[in-house]
């Protein structure tokens, strides 16, 4: 699907510089909760609250790991494009179900994500 920029509609979140590495901030919308958390690498991402397993809510059971977001009920991860997964202790890593996740983009000092729904 191509989108065009000037239809996107963009919800301010925060100062950019206030989002630290590892840190996860909810976001409260009508149609749903979005976590917008820092990777290790110091990207952005947005993504569902909810976690697909058993819907824990990944602004207070969720954890940054590197590039990827854990829920710490059990131990799903996700990376920056919600593709779902979970590693074995082994190191083996199972395909999981995947979650949503919204574009984000610093604009002016700010933190926004795009509205998508
Ligand atoms: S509820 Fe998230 S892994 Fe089970």
């Amino acid at each position: 699907m191509q989108r065009y920029p000037d239809l996107v509609h963009w919800i301010d979140v925060m100062a950019a510089e206030d989002l630290e590495i590892g840190q996860i901030v909810t976001v409260e919308r009508q149609s749903g909760d979005v976590v917008v958390w820092r990777t290790a690498s110091g990207r952005a991402v947005a993504c569902a609250a909810r976690c697909p397993h058993q819907w824990a809510h990944l602004g207070t059971a969720g954890a940054v790991d590197g590039e990827e977001i854990v829920c710490l009920s059990h131990f799903w991860r996700f990376d920056q494009e919600g593709t779902g997964s979970k590693l074995s202790a082994a190191g083996r890593r199972d395909e999981k179900g995947s979650i949503n996740t919204f574009e984000v983009r610093e604009h002016e000092g700010r933190l926004e994500i795009a509205r998508n729904d």
